[in-house]
């Protein structure tokens, strides 16, 4: 069986945990090295994925670029407008023919049932790297930076500010498979999808949806938020104004607990969704989550090509 990495739920919490396990392991064994320099063991030494980007992307592309390099592998990165993907090749179609060409396909779509199509006719395996509707390398990054500042995910409480978005979906299924708590503070109308809700909810998370921004954050241990209009979201005006109560700034960072971290999967739009003073405070860990992108997906790319 071809495994994807679609949603958080198609490895499950033991694999999400040993994905972990390793990215701290590799990590560690690499410090302080040239990020270029492949590991001592290579493990994916001859295999290549392909990138396909019909979003933009910084952190996602030189993650995942670099990650492969580290693993002894190389990638191709496509921007779809310049497939023939952009010009009416069928996914489906495009998967067949990149299935006999590279070892893995990343994608990042504006529609996730593309993603679905393209792993259904895939032979190789299909990497979520952002969808309309979830975004589980990001979290698996998140959850290794946690991890890394001494928390155990069992029992954390983690306060999510603004947009029921992509992002915050896959939070939310984490906090299903590795049993933490989630309270969404948010506008009405923004809320996350409810089927991540109650999966979550069905699998011993703990998920709270409040108005209160101060309700949310209240003794948490992690402070997240996100940028209040997602790439190919509508309607920017009115969600701007409907997002302004939930900014991070001091005074709501002042309401979580006393070493509370603060988190962004960046790109950050400052002065909205963060100030400049949390995001440059010492209780910001954004810039170690953007590192982590490469090591969290390095264990990724390990356990699609069955190493763990
Ligand atoms: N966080 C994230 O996915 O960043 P990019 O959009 O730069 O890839
Ligand atoms: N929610 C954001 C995440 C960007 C990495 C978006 O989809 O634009």
């Amino acid at each position: 069986m071809t495994r994807h990495f679609i949603s958080l739920a198609d490895a499950g919490g033991p694999a999400v945990a040993a994905m972990i396990d390793d990215a701290l392991g590799r990590k560690a064994a690499r410090a302080g090295w040239p990020k270029g320099r492949p590991d001592a063991d290579a493990p994916l030494a001859g295999r290549v994925l392909a990138m396909i980007f019909e979003k933009s992307s910084t952190r996602t592309r030189v993650s995942f670029d670099m990650a492969m390099r580290q693993l002894g592998g190389s990638a191709i990165v496509m921007e779809a407008g310049s497939m023939q993907l952009g010009r009416g090749e069928t996914v489906a179609d495009t998967a067949r023919v990149l299935s006999r060409m590279v070892d893995a396909i990343m994608i990042r779509t504006d529609d996730h049932a593309k993603i679905e199509e393209l792993a259904h006719h895939a032979g190789v395996p299909v990497i979520n790297g952002l969808t309309d509707l979830s975004h589980p390398c990001q979290i698996m990054a998140d959850l290794l930076t946690i991890i890394e500042r001494g928390h155990a995910l069992p029992g954390l409480q983690l306060a999510w500010l603004g947009d029921g978005n992509n992002v915050l979906h896959s939070l939310i299924e984490a906090a299903g498979l590795m049993q933490f708590t989630v309270r969404v503070g948010g506008p009405a109308g923004y809320e996350p999808d409810m089927a991540f809700v109650e999966r979550a909810r069905a699998a011993g998370g703990e998920v709270i949806l409040t108005r209160n921004p101060r309700e949310a954050v209240a003794g948490a241990q992690v402070v997240v938020t996100d940028c209040w209009v997602s790439m190919g979201q509508a309607g920017g005006d009115a969600r701007v104004a409907a997002m302004r109560p939930y900014q991070v700034d001091a005074a709501l960072m002042a309401g979580a607990a006393q070493d509370a971290i603060f988190m962004h999967c960046l790109p950050a739009h400052r002065g909205e969704e963060v100030t400049d003073a949390v995001i440059d405070s010492d209780r910001s860990v954004v810039w170690d989550e953007a590192e982590n992108r490469i090591h969290a997906q390095k264990s990724v790319l390990r356990w699609v090509f069955g190493q763990l």
